[in-house]
């Protein structure tokens, strides 16, 4: 078990360098299966989630070279359709191996995919989504076969009921290579569903509505390899903003792309965050912190649950208070009793809203971290608390950053890594 050891006081200052997005990478590694040429990915993090994708792809039959911010991978034949190896538990993200399966051999068998403990995680929607591309779908408790054989016609049409990131992306790569077109309605539009889609059109396929909540498919007969650079990580840009702001300090975050970050600009800088958008990098200090009225977190373009738990930390340091909601996960808001052993002033309404009272002084204390993104949170806690924090699990939190205790260093924090 890894733990982060840090000493709160620092004020953060200087450049940070974001890495590529997480849930980008994992969705991309995913498509590269639907060719039998080479695909090669850029702007690549270093992280825990990749390296486990990587090897159960490695099962199936794909080779891979790692380089500085890069993979190249290719999967001449694909070995076994069979996804029954316990590191699926591991990550959520091992579901989008069932959709580039289906669309490269049109059959797959897998387990419930695992992932961060937040909430109700269900893939009934990839599942009736996969029925109505013409699969049969056949599931035992926590087991799934599905395959050729349910009834094709010639355009799908799927509604989602929910705008299920990874629902969509496998409902994207189940279909791109089948005969006809499918329409999804309610898809998501967040940015890592846009990198998914244009790297498959660079591919060869045939993908319209990109980005909207309408996506139409025409299937293509076969993809080709392709050089991809995905997108950079918006929680990541988030969190070092938050850093700099709770310590305050002043950050340069560079390899910023130039996609629409007001969705997740706006509650920052009604809390007193200022931005200066360059080219590629993003200068970020703080003004009087002050609390927002209510953040409600929602589908892009709505405010990110991924980016919750820093703005809870970011709310115990705003004047007055903070109503924070979050409707999408039932499990979210609970780390905030460590923020409450801290010192914070929380008050947990219900499993998806807190009230957060600020400004609150915070002291070091020994925590777990329950998941990636609270862990990251406890590290933004840790770093501004009286004293020193030791958070424990730390190795759930590398899961989805990169060089967590190197990039906070070379700002100033006094942060190590002991295992
Ligand atoms: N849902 C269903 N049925 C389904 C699919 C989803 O009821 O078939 C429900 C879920 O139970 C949940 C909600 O819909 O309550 C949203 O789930 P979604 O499917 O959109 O989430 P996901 O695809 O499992 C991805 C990210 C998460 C991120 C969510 C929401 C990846 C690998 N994961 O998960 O990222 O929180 O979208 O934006 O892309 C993280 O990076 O820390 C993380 C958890």
């Amino acid at each position: 078990m890894a733990k982060y050891i840090i000493e709160g006081g620092q004020k953060l200052s200087g450049k940070v360098r974001i890495s590529g997005n997480k849930n980008s990478i994992l969705p991309c590694l995913a498509a590269s299966l639907l060719t039998e040429e080479k695909v090669v990915l850029k702007n690549v993090p270093k992280i825990a989630d990749v390296d486990v994708l990587l090897e159960i792809m490695s099962e199936l039959g794909t080779g891979y070279s790692m380089g500085d911010q890069e993979i190249k991978l290719q999967t001449p034949k694909i070995e076994t359709h069979i996804l029954k190896n316990e590191l699926i538990r591991k990550l959520r993200a091992s579901i989008l191996l069932a959709g580039a399966l289906l669309g490269r051999v049109g059959k797959v068998e897998f387990l419930h995919p695992g992932g961060d403990v937040i909430g109700r995680r269900d893939i009934d929607l990839h599942l009736s989504g996969f029925e109505q591309l013409g699969f049969k779908v056949k599931k035992t408790d926590q087991e799934y076969g599905v395959t050729n054989g349910g009834t094709k016609s010639p355009v799908a049409k799927i509604f989602l009921e929910i705008a299920t990131v990874t629902g969509t992306e496998n409902l994207i790569l189940a279909s791109v290579l089948k005969n006809g077109s499918t329409v999804i309605r309610n898809a998501a539009q967040e940015p890592h569903v846009v990198d998914l889609c244009k790297m498959l059109n660079n591919m060869g396929a045939k993908i319209d509505g990109i980005g909207s909540s309408t996506i139409t498919i025409d299937g293509v007969k076969r993809l080709h390899g392709v050089e991809y650079a995905i997108c950079s990580d918006n929680i990541e840009l988030v969190t070092y903003a938050v850093a700099a702001a709770l310590t305050g300090g002043e950050i340069e975050i560079a390899n910023c792309q130039s996609v629409d970050l007001e969705p997740i600009f706006w509650p920052l800088r009604k809390m007193g965050i200022d931005f200066y958008v360059n080219d590629k990098s993003i200068k970020v200090s703080a003004r009087n912190l002050t609390a927002i009225n209510k953040l409600i977190t929602n589908v892009w373009p709505g405010f990110p649950t991924d980016m919750m738990s820093v703005m809870i930390v970011l709310a115990t340091q705003a004047r007055g208070v903070s109503l924070m909601h979050d409707w999408i996960y039932e499990s979210r808001m609970f780390f905030t009793d460590k923020l409450i052993s801290m010192g914070a002033n929380i008050t947990i309404a219900d499993p998806h809203r807190v009230l957060v009272y600020g400004p609150t002084k915070l002291y070091g204390r020994q925590l777990e971290t329950p998941d990636i993104r609270a862990g990251m949170a406890l590290v933004l806690a840790a770093l501004i608390a009286e004293g020193k924090s030791i958070i424990n699990r730390a190795e759930l939190i590398e899961r989805g950053y990169e060089d967590v205790v190197a990039k906070f260093s070379s700002l100033g924090a006094k942060i190590e890594r002991i295992d």
